[in-house]
This record gives structure tokens, sequence and C-alpha cells, in this order.
């Protein structure tokens, strides 16, 4: 097999990469990126010690992505992944990157017969109707209600068939326009494909930022003892996300790589569900216990753009595919993170 991780220098694609390298030692693993995101160079010497080829380029460039030549599968981990890009007025990189890119990797695949693994996002949701749901609130974090206005809402979080109308910020309008691609990909060519959309995504390795990668950025915060702050929603810090460990996810797509018939055409949420959710009033109770130090986390009641005060995946349909289930707890993620945040503390303060 040989394998194209694009943006395999990534928090994800880096895992993804390293993860089959060391489950298939005959498998071709090649690590696709441009090196965008601030600390991805960090990941290089760990994607040479596991025998994962770097390839530097950029999927916006089809000649870019041809260069890797024949592969059997593509997993598609590069992107812009903030909610807030082309808000400062400049859609063209989240636009170009998510869109366009996915549609030269479809090219790829399509023209070498691969099978896509394409990660999307929980952003394919409208930010209205998710903002709009029934909310409770109870001591350190928001509930959903169990009686909600819409189809695809519970106690358990959002399902697939969650209404679509609505803005959904420019990178969850790119992420379902390329799913969307991939529908007609598999119609028209018969390409093999399938779509994960993943909720929070956590663990060592996230080059966590404040607009992406909140646990890491919370934990970072703790461990160099910056001052934090708890962003809309009244400034309570009850906002919540379900979170998946980052080798959890590596898990499943190991065996939906191994079972391409099984998984063609599935469009399914991924994350840890309400049974392994964080609100943020929560994670700064976990970070000050794991760290070891407590910080200022004041409060600003600003709203930001896309920002909703709870989601969590509803991965029924996921699970009734697989045996597969997440494996650690949140409180396992963010001492991973602790963990390897002391062990690569001067790299870390440098890069991020
Ligand atoms: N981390 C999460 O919580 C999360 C949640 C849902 C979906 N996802 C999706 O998973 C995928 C990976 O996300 P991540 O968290 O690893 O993000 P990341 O920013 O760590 O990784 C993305 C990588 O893509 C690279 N990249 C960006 N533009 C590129 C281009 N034009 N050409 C080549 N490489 C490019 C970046 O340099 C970076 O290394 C993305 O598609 C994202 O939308 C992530």
């Amino acid at each position: 097999m040989r394998v194209l991780v694009t943006g395999g220098a990534g928090f994800i694609g880096s895992a993804v990469a390293i993860g089959l390298a060391e489950r298939h030692q005959g498998w071709e693993l090649m690590a696709l990126d441009n090196l965008r995101r601030r600390g991805a160079e960090l990941n290089l010497p760990r994607l040479r010690e596991a025998g994962v080829r770097f390839l530097h380029g950029d999927i916006r460039e089809l000649d870019d992505l041809l260069a890797a030549g024949e592969c059997d599968a593509l997993v598609e981990c590069s992107a812009e992944p903030s909610a807030l890009a082309g808000r400062d007025g400049s859609p063209a990189y989240v636009v170009h990157s998510n869109l366009v890119g996915a549609y030269n990797c479809l090219e790829l695949a399509r023209r070498h017969g691969a099978y896509v693994i394409f990660l999307s996002t929980s952003r394919v949701y409208p930010v209205r109707p998710l903002a709009a749901l029934a909310i409770e609130e109870a001591q350190t974090r928001f509930e959903l209600g169990s009686d909600q206005p819409v189809t695809g809402a519970s106690p358990a979080g959002i399902a697939e068939d969650f209404p679509l109308a609505g803005a959904r910020t420019l990178y969850g309008a790119t992420k379902l326009a390329a799913e969307l691609l991939i529908e007609e990909y598999r119609d028209a060519y018969g390409l093999r494909a399938v779509i994960d959309r993943c909720g929070v995504i956590a663990g060592p390795w996230q080059m966590g930022k404040v607009d992406q990668g909140v646990f890491t950025f919370w934990m970072l915060a703790h461990h160099f003892r910056r001052s934090l702050e708890y962003i809309g929603f009244g400034g309570t810090g009850k906002q919540v996300r379900d979170l998946l460990h980052v080798e959890d996810l590596v898990d499943l797509l190991a065996e939906q790589l191994a079972q391409p018939e099984r998984w063609d055409g599935v469009v399914a949420n991924v994350g840890g569900g309400r049974g392994i959710s964080l609100s943020l009033l929560e994670t700064t109770q976990l970070c000050a216990e794991i760290s070891g130090h407590s910080v200022e986390v004041r409060r600003s009641a600003v709203e930001r753009p896309g920002d909703v005060p709870i989601y969590l995946s509803d991965c029924a349909r996921l699970e009734a595919l697989t045996d597969w289930r997440p494996r650690r707890s949140a409180r396992e993620v963010l001492a991973d993170i602790h963990a390897w945040i002391s062990r690569h503390e001067s790299a870390l303060a440098r890069a991020l």
C-alpha cells in the first residue's frame, strides 16, 4: 500500500502517518504539507524517525500532488482549520486551500483509483440553528435540553440529519462544499470515499492557538502561567465541546483504511460525544489539577462570530457500523497534552 497523507505535518496528519507506519511495516507512507501552520515543522523529525517520506508541497497546486506519484489511498488532513478564517476580509486562503485543494486531492484520487478518507468537521452544521437549541444551565456547564426545536438534536448531541440551511463559517462551508464534491466523484467516477465529520480532536503535538486547538491552548497557558479569558456566553466558561484523543481517531482511521468496501459512502460524525466532553470551566479545573498551576481567567461577554454555546457529536450512526469506541477519557487527553508540553517545553515556548 502507498498512502498519501495531505496536511501530513499537521496535528492529525502526522499522527495518522506515524500511526499507520507503526501498524504496517510494509506500507509506503508519504506526508505532504506546505508547513503553513506554525509549529508544523516540529513534526518533521517525528515523521522522519517513523520512516514517513515528507513532501513539501501545496494542495492548491495539482502538480504538487501529482508529484507524489501513484497511491492506493489518500487521507485528506490538510486545511486552514480555523472557524475564524477569512473573517479579516481575506477569504482567499481558506477557499483555495480547503475547497480547490480538496478538488485537487480528488483529482489525484480519481487518476490513481485511490480510496479517500476525508476529514470533515462538525462545523458543516450551521451556526444559528445550533445557537438556537434549547439549553439548560447546570452548575459547571451548558447541557442540551430534551425538547429541541429541530430534528437531529437531543441531549446526546447533534446527529447527521440536523438541518443544513444557514451560514456555518467559511471554514465549515468549504468543508461541506468538499463533501458535496466527494459525493459527485463517487457518483460520476466510482470514487471510493468515507467522510468523517470530526468534533474537537485533541492530544499531543497539536499546535494550539486561541482560535483552533483550544484544549492544548488552555493547557499551554496553565503550564506557562499565562492568563486566559472566557469569551462570550456571559463570560461564564460554561460553553461545552466533546473531544476525542487523536490516537483514538487514528485507531478508527486505520480500521477505515483496512476496509474500503465497508466504509465507502459513509458520512458520519466522529467525536467523544456527551461522555467525553468538557466545559471551559471544567477544563480550567482539570488543567490546574494536572499542571499544578492556577491562572487568572478573565470574563469577556463579547461574542465571537460563529461560536456556539455547546456542541456534542451524536455518534450513533458511526457506532452502529463498528465496534470502535473512544478509549481515552477527557482527563487522559489533558494529561497527555501536559506530559507532551513538559517534555518539549523549550521548543514549544519558541514555536507557540
Ligand atoms: N483538530 C480538530 O479539532 C479538527 C476537528 C474537525 C476537523 N478537523 C480537520 O482535520 C484536518 C486536520 O486538522 P488539524 O487539526 O490536524 O489541523 P493542523 O492545522 O494541525 O493541520 C493541517 C495541516 O495542513 C497544512 N496545510 C494547510 N494548508 C495547506 C496547503 N494548501 N497545502 C498543504 N498543506 C497545507 C498545515 O501546514 C498543517 O500542517 C483538517 O482537515 C481539519 O479541518 C480537525
